[in-house]
């Protein structure tokens, strides 16, 4: 969100001109449309006679059944550009390069050095788990009870949860197991038990603060909205310090003995916070919460089948899984996977103000979607001039799309026959837009993929346990690759990777601004030229530093409080 906000302000640009920009790009991107296709026809039969060799096997499904067996690029840039939308054509050139350099790296046996691995594991591996030692005396919780009910999807919660326990302790409060708030874009009714073990919770942190399971009877008929003890994110700022709940919230607590905290997003600050409170908060999020056995059972099989039934389990499974993880081993090579979540669902894309490709009809059905859920942004564009979609991308503020995903994997050296799991839900597009990923990388699957629909049944109506399903086969994988850095659940995954990982558990956090300055490139950079600069943009991001001031102890795990160096 903070970054959202920023982008309201200082960019100025008239909209004239920007208009009159538009109409010349229209105009260049259809000749350059035009001089393309030709291209491309022209490049079609070439590569036939350079791809002879790897022909038959990369295109085996799609062209047993069709009669142009002699133009196999074309068959395969058709399915990609299938559907009626324009998007669908976005990078069709450099498509069409990665394509064939995926046929062609089929029969190398060798990928870049670091793909599978972090670049800087020496510096990496410095840093060690240490957030569950305690120096201190358990709280006795004399101060009163605090309750909360968090609101968003499973991983905000999560935030909410361990941000919950540091304030109780903070305040010297008991507190009660928190609660879920029902939300209408998640239509979720899972609460707190249904999703992590709340017995493990209380005891796990007994040593910290006291937990219960219910208000005591004599406080449950207090009207708290009434006696002021109902407390929304509208009383509380964003990133709110320690002295703002020493201040405020504790003279409430001591005069009512409960203080019911309603939303509780983002309300703590990440900085300043006291050494043990702050490690408190990571022990929190990596050593209290253990998935219900109905999630680690279910998400055992997703990774037993993402490995092929491997024998052993990965670095870090037992910590996710619990008993449901195999025997920890090495896990062989070609039973490695990539976990790719793919965050281009439709409240994203909409809330970037960028276009993608889908002309017209995009941007009628995002704008529709603005004026229900973000009235806020477009209030914003009255007061304030909104950057344009181009200037947003070229800040590097644009979600990936599908296809540019699809391009820095290929761009990065992957193989075509990778394994990869694609996380998250309802892509903006549908189906269809995922087209040049599963062409280009057919080994790709998604939880309901890999689950008959006896297993997955029970997890059906409930979005946050579907979510902690991709949550769990997402840290768990060899590569994990995010597309947005904003997201909650690749924040959330890449901090568990860090923490437990021994910094040998790769994540791939593309430099978006870099990345779009490489796109902008698409109709004239050659392939090797396009490889080679994907891999240092992504290297960069892979470096190894301590936690920024203010930055999330659960997203980036390197610091004191909570990891030993
Ligand atoms: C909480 O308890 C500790 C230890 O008894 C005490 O030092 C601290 O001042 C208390 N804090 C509050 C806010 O009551
Ligand atoms: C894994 O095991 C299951 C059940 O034992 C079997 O049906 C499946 O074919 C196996 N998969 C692989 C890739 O070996
Ligand atoms: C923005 O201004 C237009 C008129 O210029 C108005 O119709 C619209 O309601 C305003 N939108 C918001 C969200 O304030
Ligand atoms: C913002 O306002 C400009 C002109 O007032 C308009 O062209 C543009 O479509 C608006 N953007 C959004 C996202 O509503
Ligand atoms: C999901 O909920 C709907 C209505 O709330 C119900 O009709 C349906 O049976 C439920 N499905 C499952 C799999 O529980
Ligand atoms: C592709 O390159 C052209 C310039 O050659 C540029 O105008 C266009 O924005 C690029 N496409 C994307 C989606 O970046």
């Amino acid at each position: 969100m903070k970054k959202r906000l920023k982008m309201g302000l200082g960019f100025k640009i008239g909209s004239n001109r920007s208009r009159l920009v538009f109409v010349i790009l229209l105009a260049f991107f259809i000749l350059m449309n035009f001089w393309m296709l030709n291209r491309i026809q022209d490049s079609g039969h070439h590569v036939v006679v350079k791809g002879l060799l790897f022909k038959s096997k990369l295109f085996k499904s799609t062209t047993s059944h069709s009669s142009q067996v002699n133009l196999p690029f074309q068959e395969e840039l058709r399915k990609i550009a299938k559907g009626k939308k324009p998007h669908k054509t976005a990078y069709k050139r450099l498509l069409y390069k990665a394509a064939h350099a995926l046929a062609e790296n089929q029969y190398k046996s060798t990928e870049p050095k670091d793909l599978w691995m972090e670049p800087y594991h020496a510096v990496a591996s410095t840093w060690q788990p240490c957030a569950d030692q305690r120096v201190w005396k358990p709280s006795e919780g004399n101060n009163g009870y605090i309750m909360v009910t968090a609101n968003g999807g499973i991983n905000q919660q999560r935030v909410a949860v361990c941000n919950i326990v540091a304030v109780a302790r903070l305040l010297n409060a008991t507190l009660v197991i928190p609660n879920f708030m029902f939300s209408s874009v998640w239509r979720d009714t899972s609460q707190f038990g249904d999703i992590y073990q709340d017995d493990y919770f209380i005891d796990y942190l007994k040593p910290d603060i006291r937990i219960v399971k219910e208000l005591p009877k004599e406080l449950q008929s207090l009207d708290l909205e009434a006696i002021g003890s109902m407390v929304t994110d509208v009383d509380i700022a964003k990133e709110a310090k320690p002295s703002f709940y020493l201040k405020f919230i504790l003279p409430l607590l001591m005069k009512n003995r409960v203080v019911h905290f309603v939303g509780f997003g983002n309300r703590l600050a990440s900085d300043p916070i006291p050494y043990h409170l702050q490690r408190l908060r990571c022990r929190c999020n990596f050593h209290a919460l253990q998935f219900t056995p109905k999630i680690q059972a279910t998400a055992a099989l997703l990774i037993q089948r993402m490995r092929q039934n491997a024998t052993h389990s990965g670095v870090l499974d037992e910590n996710l899984v619990g008993p449901f993880a195999k025997p920890k081993g090495k896990v062989k090579k070609d039973l490695r996977y990539l976990a790719l979540h793919l965050r281009f669902e439709i409240d994203m894309v909409a809330h970037s103000l960028c276009e993608f490709g889908g002309g017209e009809e995009e941007k009628k059905e995002l704008q529709a979607y603005r004026e229900i859920h973000f009235p806020g942004l477009l209030e914003l564009n009255n007061t304030s001039k909104i950057p344009s979609s181009e200037r947003l991308k070229a800040e590097g503020l644009c979600p990936l799309m599908p296809e540019e995903t699809v391009l820095m994997l290929a761009g990065l050296g992957f193989k075509r026959d990778t394994r990869i799991f694609l996380a998250g839900s309802h892509i903006y597009g549908g189906k269809s837009r995922l087209n040049a990923l599963t062409t280009l990388f057919p080994n790709m699957f998604t939880k309901e993929d890999l689950l008959s629909s006896s297993e997955i049944q029970p997890f059906l109506n409930y979005s946050s346990q579907l979510a902690a399903l991709d949550f769990i086969t997402s840290i768990a994988s060899d590569v994990f690759a995010m597309t947005d850095s904003g997201s909650q659940l690749s924040s959330l995954v890449s901090g568990y990777r860090v923490y437990y990982g021994g910094g040998k558990m790769p994540t791939i956090r593309p430099n978006k601004r870099r990345l779009a300055d490489i796109f902008m490139k698409n109709n004239t950079i050659e392939w090797k030229v396009f490889e080679t600069r994907i891999r240092k943009a992504v290297r960069q991001n892979k470096r190894v530093f301590s936690r920024p001031v203010g930055r999330s102890v659960y997203r980036y795990p390197r610091c004191n409080e909570c990891m030993c160096n």
